[in-house]
């Protein structure tokens, strides 16, 4: 008998391939908040594989209070991952930038070294999330006169940053923006959420991104593959992930 209350499925995707590559990622052993160990580090790429994605650019946090790790200690460990994902056979395009921390010590490194880039000279920047870098203007103006790219980490996370200006704002000056995927599931509250939408309703993000710090990351973006906002966005938008 045919059923007036049968509803048609909600659609999930089968894995994030239409992304292909994830270009924020804490997934470097023992050197940040992310995986703490070697063993982790493979486990999390395998989630990551498994999530469908094939190039991985991963991103320790570079923190002068926290995590004051160099380019030296940063390459050092992404060739001890890349040797141990060539023993397993692990086959996918691996490599390592920094997410910076926007602060004093950001602003000395920017005159004295080159920094870790993303492909294309970009460069993952985040902040503080209780007040904006004070002179924000200029250090982006400053990253793009030694020629890089800057690309904000997940700008829907900052609370001082929720209008439309701020965001338009933000591309003027000429930030790159990347959304973290979770976002769009509520993961970080509903104000992240909404400042999520507000972002890719007036279409000015550039990424999307996992910002994978562990396991429980993993699980969230698998439960994401069936949430209707990030099902949504992924089949009705494009996103640079593909083209750096
Ligand atoms: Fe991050």
């Amino acid at each position: 008998m045919f059923n007036l209350f049968k509803k048609t499925p909600a659609p999930t995707l089968s894995d994030f391939s239409i992304l292909g590559t994830d270009l924020h990622s804490h997934l470097l052993p023992g050197i940040d908040d992310g995986a703490p160990d070697l063993e982790t580090s493979l486990n999390l790429i395998r989630d990551l594989q498994n999530l469908g994605f094939r190039r991985l650019f991963t991103t320790p946090h570079v923190m002068s209070d926290f995590y004051p790790n160099t380019r030296d200690v940063i390459l050092r460990k992404k060739d001890q991952l890349q040797e141990a994902l060539d023993e397993l056979g692990m086959e996918l395009e691996f490599g390592a930038a920094a997410e910076y921390y926007l602060d004093e010590t950001f602003a000395a490194l920017l005159k004295t070294e080159p920094l870790l880039t993303l492909p294309g000279n970009r460069v993952l920047v985040e902040m503080s999330f209780h007040q904006p870098y004070p002179d924000l203007h200029r250090i982006i103006f400053d990253l793009q006169m030694k020629g890089y790219h800057p690309i904000l980490a997940h700008p829907e996370r900052y609370p001082y940053f929720r209008s439309t200006d701020d965001y338009e704002n933000l591309k003027a000056m000429g930030c790159a923006l990347q959304i973290n995927l979770l976002s769009l599931t509520g993961y970080y509250g509903k104000p992240v959420q909404s400042a999520a939408k507000t972002i890719l309703g007036l279409g000015l993000a550039d990424f999307l991104a996992t910002d994978l710090h562990h396991a429980r990351h993993a699980e969230n973006l698998q439960q994401a593959l069936s949430h209707e906002l990030v099902v949504k966005t992924l089949q009705s938008s494009v996103f640079q992930n593909n083209l750096i």
